[in-house]
């Protein structure tokens, strides 16, 4: 505990002052803001998702040499806000492999860089060992249809490698369950919970509130699987308005709640919506999905989404890994049911998860 609170306020006073300083010294705009980005990932190891933040920042507040310095000019002028916007610009190469019989694709993404974006925003493919710093000791829940399934996949082999994969594929892929699993070396609990429905999406998270134990991050998404077994937009917009209903509470304005007359702090998630993928009609592999799944039934269903106002886009609490548009920018080479796509898919996603959790770090520090 103690070497915990020293080492956030050690932190502290390095993303504060050496930027300030080097802005002093007349460096270029954009290498401060380089190096004030290499410095956030440094504090978000110390205090991002460890169960010290609430000491951390009270320190933070409660020290008055710290908090009679005017923030900081370099921290506060990185447009978050249009960074968050371009994180999905991202562009995929497929190089098919001509040589062997069956063609296979082997296929990589990077962002797009156009203007400096990228030294302006520091978005970064993290390695094995800044994302399991970023995840150190935090409790992350994935619930949804099978994209969720795939997403969990794409984390775990960014955290412990494609062999560990291999050994857990068949628990994992256990059909319509649950998977819960413990990355040792870093402590990270990892759950994987088989909602199909978004009711049991909404079930789930009144649920954790009557248990008052959330996760640091959820990402849910429900639609593929409601689609094809329902197909009625109009009641997958009603169940959506009430999933949205119930996350409402869970959100930071309500720091505090009531137990036994004492308020109790609540640490509230960090909650992405996991959007449902291009669709290509011709390749999905059954008659009632193709004839269910079409891309005005996808488009009705999206609007649902855009009604409810779940997604931070459109003004709502969750921000969304658009699966939509970065599945269609992979192609249909990425995928070979014409509704799951490639590894390569959701591993974009979960950089793009991972990078606005450090942006949002840094949201709550400044
Ligand atoms: C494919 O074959 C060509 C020549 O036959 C060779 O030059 C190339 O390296 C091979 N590519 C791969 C990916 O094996
Ligand atoms: C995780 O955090 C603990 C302390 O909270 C630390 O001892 C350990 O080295 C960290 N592990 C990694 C892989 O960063
Ligand atoms: C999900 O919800 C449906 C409909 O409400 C229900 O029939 C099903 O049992 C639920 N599944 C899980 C895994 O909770
Ligand atoms: C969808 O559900 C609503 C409400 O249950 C119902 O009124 C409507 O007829 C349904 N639409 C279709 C196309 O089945």
């Amino acid at each position: 505990m103690f070497g915990a609170v020293q080492f956030g306020v050690l932190a502290a006073c390095v993303v504060l002052f050496v930027p300030m300083g080097m802005a002093g010294w007349h460096l270029s705009r954009n290498k401060v803001l380089f190096f004030s980005g290499a410095l956030f990932i440094t504090l978000a190891v110390g205090v991002h998702l460890t169960p010290y933040f609430p000491a951390f920042s009270s320190m933070l507040s409660s020290s008055p040499s710290l908090s009679s310095l005017p923030s900081s000019p370099v921290v506060s002028s990185v447009n978050r806000d249009s960074c968050i916007a371009w994180l999905h610009d991202i562009e995929f190469q497929n190089n098919i492999d001509s040589n062997s019989s069956v063609s296979h694709t082997k296929s990589s993404w990077k962002w797009r860089d156009s203007s400096n974006r990228l030294v302006d925003c520091v978005f970064q493919k993290l390695s094995k060992s800044d994302a399991s710093d970023l995840l150190n000791g935090s409790w992350v829940v994935v619930a949804g249809d099978s994209q969720a399934r795939l997403m969990v996949v794409s984390l775990l082999e960014l955290l412990v490698g494609l062999e560990e994969i291999e050994r857990v594929r068949e628990d994992l892929f256990k059909r319509h369950s649950d998977y819960h699993t413990t990355v040792n070396s870093i402590g990270m609990k990892l759950d994987f919970i088989w909602a199909p429905y978004v009711s049991n999406l909404t079930n789930f998270l009144v649920e954790l509130r009557e248990k008052r134990y959330f996760p640091d991050v959820i990402v849910m998404g429900a639609g593929l699987w409601d689609m094809l077994h329902v197909n009625n937009a109009s009641e997958y917009g009603v169940s959506v308005k009430m999933l949205k209903d119930s996350v409402m509470p869970m959100l930071p304005v309500t720091p505090a709640f009531e137990f036994e007359d004492r308020p109790v702090e609540v640490r509230s998630p960090h909650m992405f919506w996991l959007g449902m993928p291009t669709l290509v009609n011709s390749m999905l592999n059954t008659e009632a999905k193709r004839e269910k799944m079409t891309d005005d039934m996808w488009y009705a269903y999206d609007e649902q989404i855009y009604e409810s106002k779940l997604v931070r886009k459109f003004g709502g609490p969750l921000f969304l890994l658009d699966i939509h548009s970065l599945s269609g920018r992979c192609g249909s080479l990425c995928t070979d049911d014409g509704m799951h796509y490639h590894g390569v898919v959701y591993d974009a996603a979960v950089h793009v998860m991972l990078n606005a959790l450090l942006f949002e770090s840094q949201q709550r520090l400044t």
